[in-house]
């Protein structure tokens, strides 16, 4: 959704605010402006579309200057056009501004303006420069205060004013924004992506916080307390590199083949082969109280709740807990009954996710455990749950959750091992799992080798209008993934079911041009799924089945077969997984779609 980057320092300000934007495009954008102040003017240009229309735009603009603001606009309160683009300005151009977020009581406070305020678009975030010049008395700081007193909703802004062109005050409730610490320079973002190749240390504002911040420093505010706060100064330590596509066409492909490094990146140092067992510090409870824990809950949204599904199972299986996943945007609105035996997990790639930020805030208002299962560093999930564990997955910039899916669904069964030996796992168990794990990312290899002849199987079935995945027990999320992946980005009808449940209504659907993905590994319910597969095929449905290397019985039950290797039931996942995100990829690149930017979707969904 919206991106915000900002510069202050002596470099000029134009092609760094560029970069950032570029930078930001991940997070989905349908227009774009940046602003730069120039001996006390501030010269803004806009634009709907990419930002390389932007950038062509701005050439013999006069956009000389060390420090400006810049935006990507998803559009929510009014339609996308250059007037709603930002940055937004007041009456006379004195305040200029950048916000993310949604400002609830703009309708409200536009009519306290009164008629002297002439406002240009329809959004919501540019009665905010207006309401912050009605307070402004010669002190951008004080006047940033006194309007955010008036405001209801959330919002991450960055503002600069014509008066005092030597600062940037940015501005925190709800919305992230970091800041980033140079050498007498400093940056402003809505995320650490932007900032990774001027610098890893980074400030981020916390809810209710103010900055101001000059070529000479940062000074931060408590809103609420009206005093200066001090705040820590933290290294990311993510890879610029990773952040780039690094000859891949897209980055989805690029995530999808990182995964076997990074898989061993979420793993290293959190287990323990001797003692068959897990250490996931982060979890800060002591052994007794894990031994309190009585029900788990993953709240968690889209591919997320997959792999939480994923993580119920291993609970369940290991460690005996009562498991139950939650998608977030229900939990927060349910009257979900927890206590303080419950653990509750809010698992996430980007950490910004509005509802499951809702929902653990619920959770923990009502007494639950709250811990988090994040990927993005510093994120508000992972600063707001008491613990919990990153993933390691690096920036995941494409839309379609690839590489987090995964490192999310290891750390889990990491967690129900640590929780699993506590209660009655066998140290054999332990080590057999450990040992299963550890050999994943080989077994990762050797599917993403079979790229190329999953590419013509897309291309054989890149025809067809819908699809149906089955799955079961383990590979029931699986087939829920593999399902939301391609529709997501090939805009490929597609539905999921566990396969035991098509004789209670989706059989009905099965035809001749309703291709079915069957994940049929050699599990404890594999002959199960071979009969369900077999009802398929009585019916005339086209079939792909995933199997074993080996398993020479599918043969007959398929029209096309992929395989993959052998590994412990609760590992399958991990494995079965990456053919269907190929499969989805060859899908939407030979159906000509915007695989890394699908339309109407957004990477980081920070509102409702
Ligand atoms: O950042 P999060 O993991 O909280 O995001 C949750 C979902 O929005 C996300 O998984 C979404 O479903 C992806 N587009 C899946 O590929």
């Amino acid at each position: 959704m919206c991106g915000i980057i900002g510069y202050v320092g002596k470099k000029e300000a134009l092609p760094i605010l560029l970069q950032g934007l570029r930078r930001l495009e991940y997070r989905g954008y349908d227009s774009a402006g940046v602003a730069i102040a120039n001996k006390g003017k501030i010269c803004r240009v806009k634009s709907v579309g990419r930002i390389d229309k932007l950038t062509e735009k701005t050439k013999g603009k006069n956009l000389a200057g060390s420090l400006g603001i810049a935006h990507t606009r998803w559009a929510t309160h009014g339609g996308v056009t250059e007037a709603n683009a930002h940055p937004h300005t007041s009456c006379g151009d004195k305040i200029t501004l950048v916000h993310n977020g949604i400002i609830e009581n703009y309708q409200e406070i536009k009519e306290k303006l009164g008629a002297k305020h002439k406002f240009v678009s329809d959004t919501d975030s540019e009665v905010v420069a207006h309401l912050i010049e009605s307070c402004y008395d010669g002190d951008l700081r004080a006047a940033v205060e006194k309007a955010l007193a008036d405001v209801r909703g959330t919002y991450g802004i960055a503002v600069m004013s014509n008066d005092e062109p030597d600062k940037i005050i940015i501005a925190r409730l709800g919305s992230p924004i970091v800041i980033g610490m140079g050498q007498d320079e400093y940056f402003v973002a809505s995320d650490p992506t932007p900032l990774l190749p001027h610098t890893k240390e980074m400030v981020f504002l916390d809810d209710g916080e103010l900055a101001e911040i000059t070529d000479k420093g940062v000074k931060t505010y408590s809103l609420e307390k009206q005093k200066a706060v001090k705040k820590e100064v933290e290294t990311i330590d993510w890879d610029e590199a990773k952040a780039q596509k690094q000859g891949h066409p897209h980055f989805m492909l690029k995530e999808i083949s990182e995964q076997p490094h990074v898989l061993q990146d979420a793993i290293r140092g959190r287990y323990d082969v001797e003692e068959g067992t897990a250490h996931l510090g982060g979890l800060n409870l002591t052994e007794e109280q894990m031994r309190k824990v009585n029900r788990v809950v993953f709240i968690a949204c889209g591919t997320a709740s997959y792999a939480a599904m994923i993580g119920k199972y291993a609970f369940e299986r290991l460690a005996g807990i009562s498991t139950e996943v939650d998608v977030s945007s229900e939990f927060r609105y349910r009257d979900p009954v927890v206590d303080k035996n419950t653990l509750v997990f809010a698992v996430s790639q980007s950490g910004e996710t509005l509802d499951t930020l809702a929902a653990l805030r619920e959770a923990k208002r009502r007494g639950a455990q709250v811990r988090g299962i994040v990927n993005s560093i510093g994120s508000t999930i992972a600063r707001e749950t008491d613990g919990g564990t990153y993933i390691h997955a690096g920036p995941e910039l494409a839309v379609a959750s690839t590489k987090a899916y995964t490192n999310m669904t290891a750390i889990m069964l990491l967690y129900a091992l640590q929780f699993g030996r506590l209660r009655g796992v066998s140290l054999g168990t332990g080590k057999k799992l450990i040992k299963a794990l550890l050999e994943i990312p080989a077994k990762i290899e050797s599917v993403l080798e079979q790229s190329d002849e999953i590419k013509k199987l897309a291309k054989k079935y890149s025809k067809y209008e819908a699809f149906l995945y089955l799955g079961r027990g383990v590979n029931f999320p699986v087939a829920l993934e593999g399902s939301h992946k391609l529709k997501e980005i090939s805009y490929i009808h597609s539905e999921a079911y566990p396969a035991g449940e098509m004789k209670h209504g989706v059989n009905a659907l099965l035809s001749e041009d309703f291709p079915v993905f069957a994940i049929a590994t050699k599990n404890q319910l594999y002959e199960k799924m071979l009969s369900n597969i077999e009802e398929v095929k009585a019916r005339k449905s086209k079939i792909i089945i995933l199997a074993n290397e080996g398993d020479d019985k599918v043969a007959n039950l398929a029209n096309d077969v992929i395989y993959i290797p052998e590994t412990m039931e609760l590992l399958e996942p991990l494995l079965n997984t990456i053919p269907l995100q190929i499969f989805a990829y060859h899908m939407a690149v030979l159906l000509g779609r915007d695989v890394d930017r699908p339309r109407n979707l957004a990477k980081s969904v920070t509102v409702e």
